[in-house]
């Protein structure tokens, strides 16, 4: 059978500051884990043949980058777009933007950030991406927080409210296997 990996991006630069957004590269933790990859890979997937798909921002593109497989990178997988609070940390967006950040504990799945997006935007534009992974064999992820949590409740059918708390951690690889009702999923985690 067929299985879908999902994995966030190395621990990034904009990870370490606490800053959300950006286009950021890797930090020192995050190259480790970019490096350890593909012995990740090939120990719990062996010689199937694999395909990767990245965002287009460099933190993905850079964790991508010792994998020996075919790469494809997708607008689409960019992360959350957090408009006008991009590059910001939270505690520097509830100073700025206090109704804001009390919205958004409200509802996270609804809220739209000032000139950004919604997790339900995210869901709108990610339709194509779940479309085209339905039609695939295996393929690996290489993704953002928020992107990971829409693409992981489709496949576990999970409800909206409860989707923007979804744990994605990182350095942690994720294999959905699809099945008849649901999916199987195991995790592999690097001590990084
Ligand atoms: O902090 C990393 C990050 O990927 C941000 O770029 C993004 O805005 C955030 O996580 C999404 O998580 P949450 O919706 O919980 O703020």
């Amino acid at each position: 059978p067929r299985s879908i990996f999902f994995s966030r991006h190395g621990e990034s630069q904009y990870n370490v500051e606490g800053k959300i957004g950006g286009d950021s590269l890797l930090s020192p933790r995050g190259m480790q884990y970019a490096k350890a990859l593909p012995a990740l890979i090939t120990d719990n997937i062996g010689e199937k043949p694999l395909t990767v798909w990245t965002s287009t921002l460099k933190r993905t593109i850079q964790t991508s980058q010792y994998l020996p497989y075919t790469k494809l990178t997708w607008k689409s997988l960019d992360e959350l777009d957090a408009g006008v609070c991009d590059a910001m940390t939270y505690e520097e967006i509830e100073q700025a933007y206090p109704d804001d950040s009390a919205n958004r504990d409200e509802d996270k799945f609804n809220y739209r950030y000032r000139g950004g997006e919604s997790y339900r935007d995210v869901v709108v534009r990610l339709e194509p991406v779940i479309m085209e992974l339905e039609r695939q064999e295996n393929i690996l992820i290489i993704g953002h927080q928020a992107i990971l949590r829409c693409l992981y409740a489709y496949f576990h059918h999970l409800q909206q409210a409860d989707l923007p708390y979804i744990k994605i951690p990182l350095h942690t690889v994720i294999k959905l296997t699809p099945k008849a009702y649901g999916c199987d999923e195991e995790r592999y985690t690097l001590p990084i």
